[in-house]
């Protein structure tokens, strides 16, 4: 393999929310990209990168697909989960395919000297009465800083974007129901992050050796409840709604009602669900200094991230109307 040529990044999960946007940020600076795919899925872009990815096919679950994706490589990203499924044992069987998967990354890695590695993963203390998927994405940070190539850690509450999992459940309750009786959760505190500033930081760990082998939150300028985060939604949308939390709401009563409300998969519904118990909010926040970046309020990010549905393949329920708030 020529050295001036291959490709010294590698994105794992370029066919989702985050990995898919990354590629353009990576793009517009030129870096030589490779993207692990996982057949029979194809990488589908909406509009076409300047330097053509290289793509190989394999499964983080298949140990010798990885050494393969990670020959010649410098950084890899690390951008891949497993929730999924429709059956209450698919639902559960996540955290151990996870660990499974970040296992094998970190035995290749080895194998093939990789320098490093960046992860995104959830915001949460484990001493929070925490929800085994936020457990599960810590327990892979942690496998992910195991081996020998230098990993950073950033960890983040819910991301603010058109097509991720958290954004979309928020935006089909809210477009579709005007009075919502919740679980006791909505009132657990988050701190949101605007897609385009989770892309900044990723991109900044590459190009900031200082973040190596560290974990570092990164969160938006707001600490917000989920009910603020629904009401906010409605207000920058214009729509009238009642939002309140009662008690006796149990998780798996409110995942297969927002399974049926929303297209999001029942196996990513309820880990999420679940996950909202626990308080969401950066511990620290190192990484401004590190990566200086002027951070998006969400009342911007959810209008970002509608002027994105209208245009792309998820189109929205309703007229669009998108109300930023005045701030005189
Ligand atoms: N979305 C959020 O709000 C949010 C918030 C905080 C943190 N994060 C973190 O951000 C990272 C990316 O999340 P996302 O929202 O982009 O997820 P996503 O849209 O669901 O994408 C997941 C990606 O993982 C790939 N994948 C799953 N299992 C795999 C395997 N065994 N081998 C290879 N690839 C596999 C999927 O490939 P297929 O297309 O083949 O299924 C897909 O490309 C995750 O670590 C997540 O915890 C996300």
């Amino acid at each position: 393999m020529n050295p001036t040529t291959s490709p010294r990044i590698l994105v794992t999960g370029p066919t989702g929310f985050i990995g898919k946007r990354l590629l353009y940020k990576l793009d517009e600076k030129d870096h030589r990209v490779r993207c692990l795919v996982r057949p029979p899925e194809e990488l589908n872009l909406a509009a076409p990168l300047n330097n053509k990815p290289e793509i190989v096919y394999g499964d983080l679950l298949d140990p010798d697909s990885i050494e393969k994706a990670l020959d010649g490589i410098e950084v890899a990203y690390y951008l891949v989960h497993s929730m999924g499924g429709k059956s209450f044992r698919e639902m559960k069987a996540f955290e151990e395919r996870d660990r499974k998967a970040a296992q094998n990354f970190v035995n290749a890695a080895d194998k093939v000297g990789l320098k490093r590695i960046i992860y995104l993963g959830g915001l949460g203390e484990m001493a929070d009465n925490i929800s085994s998927h936020l457990a599960s994405r810590q327990e892979v940070g942690k496998i992910l800083s195991s081996g020998r190539a230098k990993a950073t850690v950033l960890r983040a509450a819910v991301i603010i974007g058109a097509g991720g999992a958290g954004f979309e459940i928020m935006r089909y309750l809210v477009e579709r129901l005007p009075i919502m009786l919740c679980p006791k959760w909505i009132y657990t505190r988050s701190q949101p992050i605007a897609v385009e500033n989770v892309l900044d930081y990723l991109v900044g760990a590459l190009e900031t050796p200082e973040t190596a082998a560290d974990t570092f939150d990164i969160g938006g300028p707001e600490v917000l409840s989920y009910v603020d985060l629904m009401r906010m939604y409605a207000r920058v949308r214009g729509l009238k709604r009642i939002i309140m939390g009662v008690p006796f709401f149990y998780t798996l009563l409110s995942t297969y009602w927002v399974a049926l409300i929303t297209p999001v998969p029942s196996g990513i519904v309820f880990p999420l669900a679940e996950g909202l118990r626990t308080p969401a909010v950066c511990r620290e926040n190192r990484i401004q200094a590190l990566i200086p970046l002027q951070l998006i309020n969400m009342d911007q990010a959810i209008c970002n991230a509608l002027a994105e549905e209208e245009k792309g393949p998820g189109k929205l329920l309703s007229q669009q109307s998108c109300f930023l708030p005045s701030y005189d």
